[in-house]
């Protein structure tokens, strides 16, 4: 029997969560009391404050869900429910940031996506999530079946029900935990700023009703509270001019917004470059003034980067453990040493050449022995290392594993690591440097982390993209700006494709990296003929996960072409067409697993060379 993942399971998860704060790797409010610095009164006013407004938003969040209920009880017409659901929608976007912040699980079951997932394989015994709350509703009031009154009612009840619970375990800030309790503020606040410019400005939460823009400035507004309970602790630390400035700034944000509330037209690149990024260096700024500072021990993004597209925003000790980068160069050598490979005839280069974006410009490239081809495409190593999940099918977690795998396999290197291990120990030069970095002898396990630590220095983010929206230069042009707007918006590209490196790694946690199931064909003109590789089902062997494939990112995928996991399409033109026709499902496939909606996108052809452009101005081989 396959286990299900249990609502009761979460609650108690959540009441841990709250009444320690530990979900987060929060530690410091399990510290002894002895042990906290005694906090001010002011800042002890300011932390109760906000926890009382969150509550308080809670609790108008169930009556917005009430009054949902309500209407769909008295079965009044369509327009009364859209405004309803949309109504506790934005009232849920006034909680989202302590709530996500405190269990993200948990908020999942109020606000997931609306399809069924799993984790795990047949064999080690599958968890599945059922799809609960805002968006099933979402999806079926402004959808087009007839309304389902039972099923609305139930996912009334259920998010009540969640909700009724946390109000229930009121988080008691004790006077020494009052600091503590800012920091999360602070840090949850940021955290919410990366959610708005990675998934809520995309309408990832809102397909059907496209009402992104308005639950955005519900947020704004409800960091505009927020912050104010900290004036007067501003005035304590003599930074009341930058606490102006942040107010200013959120309420120009909130205007921006107002102005342009239209899904389709809003101009996303300058509300990330103008407004959001100004918001997180402040953020940054007010949380070190205001000495709000956790140690929140590896996150997988730095705790100093202002925004998502910072030049540093990822971590890569998160990613990889123990990197240095005398190993990285150690690892750079045996990428381009056939040593690893039986017969040494081959290195990682021959098939991802670093003049080639660390690919190989191949559908697929062919096996040991040149006698077959490989069962999928080359991709690009530049920005690989930002993945919880390596290869198409997702088999692999991390780079080291990775390297093993590719070494042992028959196919590609057919090498194997003790044997490797026992070659590089005759080679005095590599020896030595084993020793010297390692402290031992080269063997399989050192030897895959040197090479992972060379791969993850391959990072890509210096396009003229990433200078743009950074400010660091003025040259970009409309097309790329267009494009840009389109990919975050109307073509619904950054749904799954996400920000910032336009990949499968789910913001704003960026913990998981995500597959997703487009139906691709075997070849690019026969989009009703799916491709009989059936990804990450090969490995995990649940039917649910049939032809699902790790979203890969986007950057420099013009110059790693072909593309897809077979190479079926030769350049990006032919991948937007494919999305514009709904995908495999949407030119007659069969695939009833597909996650991407099947209906067309409607791109004029302008825009399709709008989406090209931003795409091929992300290009960046600088770093090789
Ligand atoms: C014969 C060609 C070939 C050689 C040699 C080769 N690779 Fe690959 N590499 C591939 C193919 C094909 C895939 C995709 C396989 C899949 O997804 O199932 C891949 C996938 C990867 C990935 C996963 C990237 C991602 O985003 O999922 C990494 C990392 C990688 N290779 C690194 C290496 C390293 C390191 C070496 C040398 C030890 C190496 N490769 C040697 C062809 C090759
Ligand atoms: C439902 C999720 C989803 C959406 C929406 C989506 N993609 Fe993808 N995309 C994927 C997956 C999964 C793959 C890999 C499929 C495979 O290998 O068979 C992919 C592959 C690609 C590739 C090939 C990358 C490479 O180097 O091989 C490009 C380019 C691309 N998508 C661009 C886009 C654009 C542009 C849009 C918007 C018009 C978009 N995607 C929308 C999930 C999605």
């Amino acid at each position: 029997m396959p286990r299900q993942q249990s609502l009761t399971y979460r609650i108690n998860s959540f009441l841990l969560a709250t009444l320690a704060v530990t979900a987060i790797g929060f530690t410091s409010l399990n510290k002894a009391p002895t042990q906290l610095i005694e906090s001010t009164t002011t800042e002890f006013n300011a932390a109760e404050e906000v926890k009382n407004q969150y509550y308080k938003d809670l609790e108008k969040f169930v009556n917005q869900l009430d009054l949902l209920k309500e209407a769909v009880v008295s079965e009044q017409n369509n327009q009364t429910l859209r405004r309803r659901l949309l109504n506790a929608r934005e009232q849920f976007k006034r909680c989202e940031y302590l709530l996500s912040y405190i269990d993200n699980n948990f908020t999942k079951q109020i606000n997931g996506p609306t399809i069924r997932r799993a984790e795990g394989t047949a064999s080690t015994g599958p968890v599945y999530y059922e799809p609960h709350g805002l968006q099933v509703m979402e999806e079926m009031i402004f959808g087009t079946d007839p309304i389902n009154q039972s099923l609305i009612l139930h996912e009334v009840a259920t998010i009540r029900r969640l909700v009724e619970q946390m109000l229930a375990s009121k988080i008691k800030i004790q006077n020494g935990h009052a600091n503590s309790m800012n920091a999360v503020i602070w840090d949850a606040l940021r955290m919410e700023i990366y959610r708005v410019e990675s998934l809520g400005i995309t309408g990832f939460d809102v397909p059907a009703s496209l009402n992104a823009i308005p639950e955005t400035i519900s947020v704004l507004e409800s960091m505009l509270q927020v912050i104010s309970n900290y004036e007067g602790l501003s005035k304590e630390r003599g930074v009341e001019n930058l606490f102006k400035k942040g107010k200013k700034l959120l309420k120009r944000a909130i205007s921006f917004c107002t102005k342009e509330i239209e899904f389709d037209t809003f101009d996303r690149m300058s509300f990330c470059r103008n407004h959001l990024h100004e918001l997180g260096s402040w953020l940054n700024l007010m949380t070190r003034k205001l000495d709000f500072q956790l140690d929140l021990g590896v996150r997988p993004f730095k705790q100093e980067a202002d925004h998502i597209f910072a030049e540093q925003f990822f971590n890569v000790d998160y990613f990889l453990r123990g990197y240095s980068d005398e190993k990285a160069l150690l690892g750079k050598k045996l990428f381009f040493d056939p040593i690893l490979s039986k017969g040494n005839t081959r290195s990682c280069a021959t098939c991802h050449d670093p003049n080639m974006f660390f690919s190989d410009r191949v559908d697929r490239n062919l096996n040991l022995d040149s006698t077959q081809l490989l069962k999928r495409n080359t991709p690009t190593l530049y920005n690989a290392i930002w993945q919880t999940r390596q290869f198409y099918d997702s088999r692999v977690h991390n780079l080291e594993d990775q390297a093993f795998v590719v070494i042992h396999n028959e196919q590609e290197m057919a090498g194997n690591l003790n044997e490797a291990a026992v070659k590089l120990k005759e080679d005095s030069e590599y020896n030595e440097e084993f020793n010297r970095i390692y402290k031992r002898n080269p063997n399989p396990k050192d030897i895959g982390h040197a090479i992972a630590s060379y791969v993850a220095t391959l990072t890509s983010n210096d396009s003229r993209f990433d200078m743009y929206i950074r400010k660091e230069t003025n040259s970009y042009s409309q097309e790329e700006k267009n494009g840009f707007n389109l990919f975050m918006g109307k073509a619904k590209c950054a749904t799954c494709h996400f920000a910032p490196m336009f990949n499968g790694l789910v913001p704003p946690h960026f913990s998981e990296t995500e597959s997703e199931n487009i139906g691709t064909p075997t070849s690019f003109d026969v989009p009703n003929q799916l491709d009989n590789d059936l990804g990450k089902y090969e490995f995990s062997k649940l039917e649910i996960h049939k032809s699902f494939f790790k979203t890969p990112s986007v950057r420099n995928s013009n110059m790693s072409a072909p593309m897809m996991h077979n190479g079926s399409f030769p350049n990006i033109r032919t991948v937007i067409e494919f999305y514009n026709n709904g995908g495999g499902a949407g030119q007659g496939a069969n695939n009833p697993n597909q996650t991407l909606p099947k209906d067309s996108l409607g791109l004029t052809d302008g825009e399709i060379q709008e989406l090209i452009s931003f795409i091929r101005s992300l290009e960046d081989d600088s770093n090789r």
